[in-house]
């Protein structure tokens, strides 16, 4: 998947911009505060419906600016060509479109732009909180299976709906009978969907690990192995995996299971107030050589176990969908030794379109791929850099 060209308007620092990309490697170069990183937001916007900086849609409008508009053409793998667009405005307003049709739910742009970010905060994905792991898994998994990601979101709901239920039962506000009655419901529902998330993020992991190695090994010339572990919170779905951890889970018996596990300890959910299991609490251990990276790993370490398992999420996504995702490297290089930067850029650009920003031309100095093209970037201003690359 390529962006071929791009038209903002109105988004923060930069001014209005007509674009136009290599297919292969982008360079984005220029000083800190001159617009790189804003850039690469807007380009990987709707990839996720949102910033991944987690900025609200104000944030991101220009100051002196009631509205933002920014339209990508895009090349599937296909040869398929797309407009995706979206705006954001002062009073709220949020439109997405694809080829010119409303996209009015955000689960609807899963999958249609297809990008991976990466940037010194990505190391979260190994150290940072469980829900990290989750979302990294729960993302890779719905690009290639919608019906993993409609579980997915009807296990969400049913978790609101049952510890909101949980809440208003303990200050006393629902009518102990009836609301009893309606958390057994909310727990056979709740049984279905989080089988089927379970058994997706059990075989995600089993998917993810050998491709993980292998990009770790080539990174690094290491043959320590890479693996991305599951650890569910349920007693069901751990004895399943410790008996069998290849064999996928047979979802009916799983959820009969899972419900009866919830329901023995219902009473206690009643008495705190809200849900004591479920996946909603699942982990995932990052184990270079056996040894939790998490506990043990030095920063260039995880650093480099995390961007093994991001490729290692767009080798999974090509096995399943044969897309390549579209990548974001956002200052990355320089916290790199030599080595692994170079394998990175060489790996990274051969098969992918790679977005790059750095203020440091130097560590993209000597990265050579067939089609490069590179701007200087000032005051959120762009000019093409033709024969002077660094
Ligand atoms: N809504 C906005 N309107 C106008 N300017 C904004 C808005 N939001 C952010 N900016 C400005 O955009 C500028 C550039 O930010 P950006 O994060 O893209 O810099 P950068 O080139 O990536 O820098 P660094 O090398 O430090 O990462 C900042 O100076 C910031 O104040
Ligand atoms: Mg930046």
């Amino acid at each position: 998947m390529r962006i071929l060209s791009a038209k903002v308007h109105g988004f923060r620092n930069l001014k209005e911009l007509d674009l136009t990309f290599s297919p292969q490697v982008n360079l984005v170069l220029g000083r800190n505060g001159v617009g790189k990183t804003n850039l690469l937001e807007a380009l990987n916007f709707l990839a996720l419906g949102r910033s991944h900086r987690g900025s609200k849609s104000d944030e991101m409008i220009s100051f002196d600016r009631d509205a933002l508009h920014v339209a990508l053409e895009v090349e599937e793998e296909s040869g398929l060509l797309l407009t995706c667009e979206f705006g954001l405005d002062r009073a709220g307003g949020r439109r997405f479109r694809i080829d010119g049709e409303a996209v009015r739910r955000r689960s609807d742009l899963v999958g249609r732009l297809v990008t991976v970010f990466f940037n010194p905060d990505s190391i979260r994905l190994v150290q940072g909180a469980p829900q990290r792991r989750r979302h990294f898994t729960d993302h890779g998994l719905s690009e290639f299976d919608p019906v993993f990601l409609s579980h997915l979101t009807a296990l969400q709901r049913v978790t609101r709906q049952k510890t909101g239920l949980l809440r208003d039962l303990k200050k006393g506000l629902a009518n102990p009978t009836e609301a009893r009655r309606e958390l057994d419901s909310w727990n056979r529902e709740l049984s279905v969907h989080a089988a089927e998330v379970c058994a997706g993020r059990q075989e995600y992991a089993c998917l993810l690990t050998p491709f993980s190695h292998e990009r770790h090994k080539t990174l690094t010339d290491n043959e320590l192995k890479l693996t991305f572990y599951y650890r569910p919170n349920l007693e069901s779905v751990k004895s399943r995996q410790k008996k069998d951890p290849e064999k996928p889970f047979a979802k009916e018996a799983l959820a009969a299971d899972i419900f009866e596990e919830i329901d023995y300890i219902s009473e206690s959910e009643v008495q705190r107030g809200r849900p004591r299991i479920g996946p909603q609490l699942d982990d995932f251990e990052v184990l270079l050589g056996g040894v939790d990276l998490r506990v043990f790993g030095s920063q260039g370490e995880t650093r480099t176990a995390t961007i093994a398992l991001v490729l290692a999420r767009s080798d999974v996504l090509y096995q399943k969908r044969q897309i390549r995702p579209i990548l974001f490297f956002d200052d990355i290089f320089s916290e790199l030794d030599r080595h692994r930067a170079h394998r990175l850029q060489e790996m990274s650009s051969r098969h992918h379109q790679v977005f790059v920003a750095t203020a440091r031309s130097d560590d993209v100095a000597d990265w050579r791929p067939g089609e490069m093209k590179a701007w200087n970037v000032q005051g959120g201003g762009f000019t093409e850099a033709t024969d002077e690359l660094p």
